[in-house]
């Protein structure tokens, strides 16, 4: 019987065919051990001498890592095995024996990690990656196709800017200018108006010239948008929609999630209400002493956590000087010191960073966008997600409301997801009427003919709606404690990286 590794709780004591890749494999000279792979998990395969053909017996231990075969046997229970059953193996076919795979469990640097992304892809914490952004996305689908909401494809061939002009990406239209969407934003406003809930879900670009974590050049980003809606309504769907993402990757991908050390504990207490603040009280606790005092502290607390794993990798480095040591501790000291010197290096950088953002916390003025680090520092003093609302209308897109009782402000939120991640989602109730809307596209300098069919709609039946978006890379970093976004999608576009 063909099956696969996600499905053997159904065969235990009946014999399976697998079919995969060697994960990883050891042997003594009576028995093998093959970790197979197969896409929905791991295996442990125990091929005992005298159990299969001598010839065969001696072609399997012999396979390198990520040869492909299949593999037949009986499903034991074995808690030691990665998925808690094993093989007990009595043939195998070999398809592509493999020697020298480039990518082991030694320590590779990222560079070589991204120029191999066709192979990294098989390794286990993409794979892992891959499966949570996977659920994330049907948990996406699923929310809006349960809410009532329509989904409507808008253009990725734009005309005019969505967001700013600076970060458009100009293609040649059969020698007219276009530019590669910035968001659907615009054309899904029309679409509320037919529908009254909508979605759009696609591919996002920006010529975005920052080389940060939370920054790819091509992203995927889902926008919902809804006539007759206002601020409150909209945080509240933005919290129940978040919320209801990450509960179904705790349902679904707990094994992946503990695998890859995400933080599950701190996942589960994802639920709603979320914190709100206006932009004005999050820039007082900026510049109040309290930062001062939690910026202080967090120094601390990276000087404690640098001298503790210095100590661990040296207390490794003593062991592997002193030799002896069996093979299996040596690989598993490889992966634990791959582990600590990354952890390493990025406390190096919290603590080199902690005096530069605690300064321009400090001297932050009232009328800036919340830069990174600000983001950053709200985000880690709140346990759970944080709704900045209310920026400076200077600061942000053309189209969010003006809020009439407080004309420097507009009617907008940003959610910055909490330990420090930052802005996960942005979005706004849009500005309904002509005349404030023309005066708005008139000041940031655009043509208002580029504009013509946005403005019809505040001519036509125009009603309050809003509507935000969530970029999906950006997310997923933050649910699986990936630290930086181009290991959240499978093959990142970066300013100055486009890996394969
Ligand atoms: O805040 P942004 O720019 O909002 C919009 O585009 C609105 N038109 C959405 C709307 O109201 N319909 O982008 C929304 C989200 C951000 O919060 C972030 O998660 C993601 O998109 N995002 C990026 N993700 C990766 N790389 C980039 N360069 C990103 N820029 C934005
Ligand atoms: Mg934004």
């Amino acid at each position: 019987m063909k099956t696969t590794i996600a499905k053997l709780n159904e065969f235990v004591g009946q014999e399976v065919q697998l079919s995969g890749w060697v994960y990883h494999s050891r042997h003594s000279g009576k028995v093998a051990f093959i970790v197979l792979r197969d896409g929905t998990g791991l295996c442990q395969c125990v091929i005992e001498k005298g159990k299969v053909a001598d010839e065969l017996f001696d072609q399997l231990i012999r396979l390198g890592q990520e040869s492909s075969l299949s593999i037949t046997g009986i499903v034991r229970v074995e808690p030691r095995s990665p998925g808690g059953y094993e093989l007990a193996v009595s043939d195998a076919q070999i398809i592509c024996p493999t020697q020298d795979y480039p990518i082991t469990p030694k320590e590779h640097g990222t560079d070589f990690l991204m120029k191999n992304r066709h192979l990294h892809l098989r390794s286990q914490r993409p794979w892992c990656i891959g499966r949570i952004r996977h659920t994330v996305i049907d948990a996406i689908r699923q929310f809006f196709n349960d809410n009532g909401f329509t989904l409507v494809d808008t253009p990725i061939f734009t005309a005019a800017a969505g967001e700013s002009e600076q970060t458009l990406f100009a293609v040649d239209y059969f020698g007219k200018p276009m530019f590669l969407s910035q968001t659907g934003q615009l054309y899904l406003e029309c679409a509320a108006m037919s529908f009254g809930r909508v979605y759009c879900f696609g591919p996002t670009f920006r010529a975005e010239k920052s080389k940060t974590r939370r920054h790819l050049t091509e992203f995927w980003m889902v926008e919902p948008e809804v006539a007759y809606i206002d601020l409150p309504g909209l945080l509240e769907l933005a919290e129940n929609f978040v919320t209801h993402i990450v509960q179904r990757v705790l349902k679904d991908n707990r094994a992946e999630l503990e695998t890859i050390g995400a933080d599950t504990a701190h996942l589960e207490t994802i639920t709603p209400p979320f914190v709100r603040l206006t932009y004005t009280e999050a820039t007082e606790i900026l510049t109040s002493q309290r930062t001062v005092d939690f910026m202080a502290q967090q120094l601390e607390t990276f000087k404690k956590q640098k001298t503790e794993i210095e100590k661990q990798i040296a207390e490794i480095e003593t062991a592997e000087k002193a030799g002896g040591l069996k093979q299996w501790q040596k690989d598993k000291n490889a992966k634990l010191l791959i582990d600590l010197r990354a952890e390493l290096a990025e406390l190096e950088v919290k603590i080199e960073n902690n005096p530069k953002h605690a300064q321009l916390a400090a001297q932050f003025q009232w009328g800036k966008d919340l830069g990174g680090s600000d983001e950053t520092i709200i985000s880690l003093m709140h346990d759970k997600p944080v709704f900045v609302t209310h920026y400076p209308r200077d600061a942000k897109a053309f189209y969010m409301k003006t809020d009439r009782g407080n004309p420097k402000v507009v009617e907008n939120f940003d959610l910055l997801a909490p330990a420090g991640f930052g802005e996960i989602i942005g979005g706004s109730v849009r500005e309904d009427d002509y005349q404030y809307l023309l005066n708005r596209i008139h000041e940031e300098g655009y043509d208002p003919e580029n504009y013509s069919w946005y403005l019809d709609l505040r001519k036509y039946g125009s009603v309050p709606h809003g509507g935000f978006g969530l970029g999906v890379e950006r997310t997923v970093a933050w649910i699986t404690g990936e630290r930086h976004i181009r290991q959240c999608i499978a093959f990142p576009r970066l300013m100055d990286n486009v890996c394969i």
